[in-house]
């Protein structure tokens, strides 16, 4: 019998990029229109680094909320070289910080402030360990004569297995994994109940051939960067299962059209718009509808120790069409991941 319409808890989104100021204004009502909290990510320009900044940037989203929804932005600290460890463990235990997110130095945009090396900020993880804090990994070396297909392999190898090896009690997840690599090293480390992993909906639909579909399509680019079909079918197979260590997380990443298509553009897939409607294409097109919520909703606070939501939402099976350029300010916009194409799911709300 196939799925005509799907009731399921309430999802949070483990991974997204609000930006701040006309963006944050443009992005946030997709985001708290279907999920009721985020894991917010904190590369803004300048990084949210200390607890302060993080008070200061949630205040902002929340302000920045349509009247009447109800959405949680769970916050992250922005490690640097110079993390100070008291402020964050304070910021941890007073409920302002969810987790820390490591970026190395230039791995992606507004990285420059990132971690130059692992081991400068050894007592800093030393220090999440003992509390419990979540540690969520952009997983690509940035040794710039690594191929870009290769980056996030050998990442794994080169520094995730022996970070966890070093700290045997932080708990990880390895954000937007892209390749098949990542989630076997999730799978052989999942007994351990500290390695999660987030899977974006555009990881799920495209390889790295869609993104010279015809042309150059800037839209589609993205870091981690979308690998071969091999992996992306690993992907699937990941989110799919309903296994603990897998958990959705958009990776949701505005910039301008200007930014994007540039002669440099910028690294990001802005889905919010229709996240739901796409991964439920990608868990349809498994057979898995029935995963999508320990997927979507369930998974993610069982690793971060939420409760799960008590509301719930419904996705319908009726064409939907991906909303068009939004604007942010006079003259600039951002392009919605399959903007204008004919989807085969439908936003219902909450019920
Ligand atoms: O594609 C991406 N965009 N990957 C990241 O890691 C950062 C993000 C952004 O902030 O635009
Ligand atoms: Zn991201």
């Amino acid at each position: 019998m196939p799925f005509d319409r799907i009731v399921i808890r309430r999802p949070d989104d483990w991974h997204v990029h609000l930006r701040d100021g006309a963006m944050l204004k443009a992005v946030l009502p997709f985001t708290a229109r279907q999920f009721g909290r985020a894991i917010v990510m904190p590369n803004l320009k300048p990084p949210v680094t200390t607890t302060a900044d993080a008070d200061a940037y949630r205040g902002r989203i929340l302000a920045a909320l349509p009247d009447g929804v109800s959405f949680t932005p769970l916050m992250t600290a922005y490690l640097t070289d110079g993390t100070d460890a008291g402020d964050l463990a304070r910021g941890f235990a007073d409920g302002v910080f969810a987790a820390a997110k490591l970026y190395p130095a230039n791995a992606t945009t507004n990285s420059a402030h990132g971690v130059t090396d692992i081991a400068r900020i050894a007592p800093v993880l030393e220090r999440m360990a003992e509390i419990g804090m979540p540690l969520l990994i952009h997983g690509e070396v940035t040794d710039q004569s690594v191929d870009i297909f290769d980056r996030e392999a050998v990442f794994i190898d080169s520094i995730l297995a022996p970070l966890l090896e070093r700290h045997p009690t932080l708990r990880v997840v390895l954000e937007h994994v892209t390749t098949s690599e990542a989630v076997q090293f999730v799978r052989a480390h999942a007994a351990s109940g500290r390695i999660g992993a987030t899977i974006t909906a555009h990881h799920l639909l495209i390889n790295r051939s869609h993104i010279f579909q015809g042309g150059i399509r800037p839209h589609l680019y993205c870091l981690p960067i979308a690998k071969r079909e091999t992996h992306r079918v690993a992907l699937v197979e990941a989110a799919t299962s309903g296994d603990g260590p897998f958990f959705l997380g958009t990776d949701t990443a505005p910039h301008t059209v200007t930014a994007k298509e540039a002669a440099c553009g910028c690294a990001g897939c802005f889905t919010a718009a229709n996240a739901l409607e796409v991964y439920a294409e990608a868990f349809e097109d498994a057979g898995a509808l029935d995963k999508l919520e320990a997927f979507a909703s369930l998974n993610g606070p069982r690793f971060y120790n939420l409760p799960v939501s008590e509301e719930r939402v419904v996705l319908e099976r009726r064409p939907s069409v991906a909303p068009d350029l939004i604007l942010v300010s006079e003259g600039d916009a951002v392009l919605p991941f399959r903007s204008g194409e004919t989807l085969r799911w439908s936003f219902g709300g909450t019920v």
